[in-house]
């Protein structure tokens, strides 16, 4: 037994900002983003629109893509969440008229992809739900610093969604085995300070006014992040194909999580992975956290590059630390273009 993929979809927001764009109110140049990230264009939240929204849109794709109507379970993996409280999965679920199915959010950053899909096969696997409609959805440019020019560039909104059902093991698409992993001694690297419990009792009485502005946003600590990066998405993608019983030259596309092309690029070569079988996007969406594993998958399966039968190495890392990897086997699933 076994949870298989049987749909995906994909939202981006309409607003695209480019690096020329960014360049106009930041000392930076589309040069220095494209060569040390990889990124030339994102996709922004604008007009009200947030992670509840962008959820609901590719939720709806992947339901239509699976040719499901309903589904047992709604899980949404979010870093950015539509507000501290409640979970955003619950009205998720409602507006896509999915009854009253179970609904909750997990966070993991940017491998918040790969643990919600641990935690929706687990779903399947102890028999709670036999179908979940799970989704990565990310407005995470809401907690970046837009004067701040080492995090702005790299950033980017949107959402990816896959349906999940009881199936074989042996079937295309099923999902496993998993490697995940975490290193908590390392939370700072990465971090949105204010808004949580730890400032609000340090805070008691003060009221948010004594809170510096620079502590609601995002701090980061690029380049450590960069070495574990690498480092933990290589063992943990060597792990995982020990544990499938794959060689490197089984995999057909390693589809990493897309934080900077080079990461990528260094894990592939790391893995001795030809840089064809390596897929990437970051060009057009930056680093859209949970959402990016799956908006990758859709982008090369809608172009056609990923096709039935193909052997999919998924693999990401992010803040906590914490990292994940699966593998499977592209599955005949409908993927539509989202841009
Ligand atoms: N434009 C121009 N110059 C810049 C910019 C910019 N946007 N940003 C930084 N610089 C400058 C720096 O000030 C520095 O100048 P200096 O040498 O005079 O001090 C120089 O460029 C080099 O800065 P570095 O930070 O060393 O640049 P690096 O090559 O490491 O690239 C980057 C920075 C892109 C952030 C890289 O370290 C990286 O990708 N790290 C990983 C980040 C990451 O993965 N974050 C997500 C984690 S996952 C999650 O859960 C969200």
């Amino acid at each position: 037994m076994a949870a298989v993929l049987a749909g995906i979809g994909g939202f981006l927001p309409p607003r695209v900002v480019t690096n020329e764009d960014l360049s106009a109110t930041l000392d930076t140049s589309d040069e220095w983003i494209r060569t040390r990230t990889g990124i030339s264009e994102r996709r922004v939240v604008s007009g009200g629109m947030s992670t509840g929204g962008l959820a609901v849109e590719a939720g709806a794709r992947a339901l239509q893509s699976a040719g499901a109507a309903s589904v047992d379970a709604v899980v949404v993996a979010t870093t950015s969440p539509e507000r501290l409280c409640p979970a955003v999965a619950p009205e998720v679920a409602s507006r896509l008229g999915l009854g009253p199915v179970a609904a909750f959010d997990l966070t993991s950053a940017c491998s918040g992809f790969l643990y919600g899909l641990a935690a929706s096969a687990g779903l399947i696997a102890s028999g709670t739900a036999d179908t979940v409609l799970f989704i990565g959805a990310e407005a995470f440019t809401t907690l970046v610093n837009q004067r701040d020019r080492s995090t702005a560039p790299i950033f980017g909104d949107g959402a990816g969604a896959v349906v999940l059902r009881r199936g074989g093991a042996d079937e295309p698409g099923a999902l496993g085995p998993f490697d995940l992993g975490s290193d908590g001694s390392l939370a700072d690297l990465l971090a949105v300070p204010a808004g949580g419990s730890r400032q609000r009792s340090a805070d008691a009485g003060l009221g948010h006014g004594a809170v510096p502005t620079e502590d609601w946003y995002l701090r980061m600590e690029g380049r450590p992040l960069y070495q574990q990066a690498v480092e933990h998405m290589t063992q943990s993608a060597q792990s995982v194909l020990k544990h499938a019983g794959w060689s490197v030259a089984d995999v057909d596309w390693f589809v990493g999580h897309q934080a900077n092309v080079r990461i990528v690029r260094a894990v592939a070569e790391e893995l001795e992975l030809p840089e064809e079988r390596v897929a990437v996007n970051i060009d057009r969406v930056g680093n859209t956290l949970s959402a990016s594993v799956p908006l990758l998958l859709n982008d090369i399966a809608a172009r056609g590059d990923l096709v039935p039968g193909d052997r999919v190495l998924l693999s990401a890392f992010g803040a906590g630390l914490s990292w994940g990897s699966t593998v499977l086997v592209w599955p005949d699933v409908v993927a539509d273009d989202v841009n």
